[in-house]
């Protein structure tokens, strides 16, 4: 089977290296790809938010599959017009890409399901958003409701910085969504959906904020680790079939399937599974911790969902223990990062590149906020961790930052519901 992946970030790099161990894909290609997926792939530079340039360029390989993994082109219809073409393609239409693309039209959704979420008002005006404001705290979460890469988000007790945040976001003519505040662990599920067909694969944890012990601002992710020692055993029964079954069945009754992955933010508490958010496609930097504990052919699963036959697929296997990944990002980020600095030690096994390329004279440089993530395995949390941290010390990037935490509070037992 020849594949073609679109996107070049860490969740990308670890599905092409998912796919590269299924015996049945025979060549591998990347658009645009990056520093990393060039070893592993063709990389191919077009623009993947053009439906004809993405077309064009899966005709001229003749792939057999085609897999999308961020959410722009989807959002923008790619798939649609990949399908449209003939191919089959992971990743899907633009209508179903709405369960990430529009936050209101989530919130939609999930009430049609009766499926459990925050309080959420949507404000389009200045006029209104000081009464708005005035109906949630004491902790805001306020959302641009427009795709933002997890950056959109803020979460804070102080209503002035809610206040702030919300203004940016109208003055840039997009809605924003005030939503009460979910406590509880935060758990993402990520689910291969083919129409009603959901079949769960490990839950993991990603940690949003920039810095150790959940400080300052929120971030695409700056890690992960699977499986979740602290989650009840049935929770992930209780997740697809409480909150990601209702909303597959509520997306075929609009007439608007979704096929492809389907990633459930939620946060747990004694109720329960919440819905913090949807997104249309794996997460980052979560992908790369639960590839690599799947066992069963990466590629037969992405295909079964691409080519409508989910429900024939043989039951995912996974390794024993536990991953962890940590993403090393740029001076900066998660504000406008510094890029164009030498990376060493990023060709060493377990980095996944994300934001990096390769400069006039052949180094591996910074090319993006979160520059890359390195992965660890082991037999529990704890030699998982030592592994991805021990793997890290060997790269070096100048002014680059990481957590020195992920997975820790769970490796400690201080996680509970
Ligand atoms: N893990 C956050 C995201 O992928 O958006």
């Amino acid at each position: 089977m020849r594949v073609l992946v679109i996107g070049s970030g860490g969740r990308e790099h670890a599905l092409l290296l998912g796919l590269d161990r299924d015996p049945s894909v025979t060549e591998l290609h990347a658009a645009p790809g990056n520093a990393g997926t060039a070893a592993v792939a063709t990389n191919h530079p077009v623009d993947v938010a053009s439906r004809e340039a993405v077309v064009a360029l899966a005709r001229r390989l003749a792939v057999d599959l085609v897999v999308i993994g961020p959410e722009v082109p989807l959002v923008l219809g790619v798939a649609d017009a990949l399908r449209e073409a003939g191919f089959a393609t992971f990743g899907p239409s633009a209508a179903a890409a709405q369960i990430e693309g529009s936050k209101a039209f989530a919130k939609d959704v999930m009430a049609a399901a009766g499926v459990r979420t925050a309080r959420a008002e949507v404000v389009d005006s200045q006029a209104d958003l000081d009464a708005a404001l005035d109906r949630f705290g004491p902790t805001w979460v306020v959302k641009d409701d427009g795709l933002a890469a997890g950056k959109g988000v803020v979460v804070t007790a102080d209503r002035a910085a809610a206040r702030r945040h919300a203004s940016e976001c109208l003055e840039a003519g997009h809605p924003v969504l005030l939503e009460s505040f979910l406590s509880g662990p935060e758990v993402s599920l990520f689910c291969l959906v083919d129409g009603e067909d959901v079949v769960p694969l490990l839950p993991a944890q990603d940690h949003k904020r920039v810095a150790d012990d959940d400080r300052g601002p929120n971030t695409g992710g700056m890690g992960a680790y699977t499986p979740l020692p602290w989650l009840p055993e049935d929770m992930v029964g209780r997740i697809v079939d409480e909150v990601v079954t209702p909303v597959a069945r509520e997306m075929v009754r609009r007439g608007t399937p979704f096929s492809g992955l389907l990633y459930a933010g939620l946060a747990i508490d004694e109720q329960g599974p919440a819905v913090v958010e949807f997104n249309c496609r794996f997460g980052d930097p979560e992908t790369q911790a639960v590839l690599d504990l799947l066992e069963s052919p990466l590629g037969e699963a992405l295909n079964a969902v691409a080519t409508g036959t989910l429900a024939q697929l043989p039951a995912l296997r996974w390794h024993d223990g536990a991953a962890v990944v940590v993403v090393l990002a740029a001076e900066n980020y998660p504000g406008a990062p510094r890029t164009g600095d030498t990376i060493t030690g990023a060709d060493a096994e377990g980095v996944l590149h994300a934001g990096t390329a390769v400069d006039t004279d052949g180094n591996i440089v910074s090319a993006g906020g979160r520059v890359l993530s390195v992965l660890g395995r082991g037999a529990d949390l704890k030699a998982a961790r030592a592994q991805a941290y021990e793997r890290l010390a060997g790269v070096k990037l100048p002014g680059s930052h990481f957590r020195t935490d992920i997975g820790r509070a769970a490796e400690e037992g201080r996680i509970a519901l």
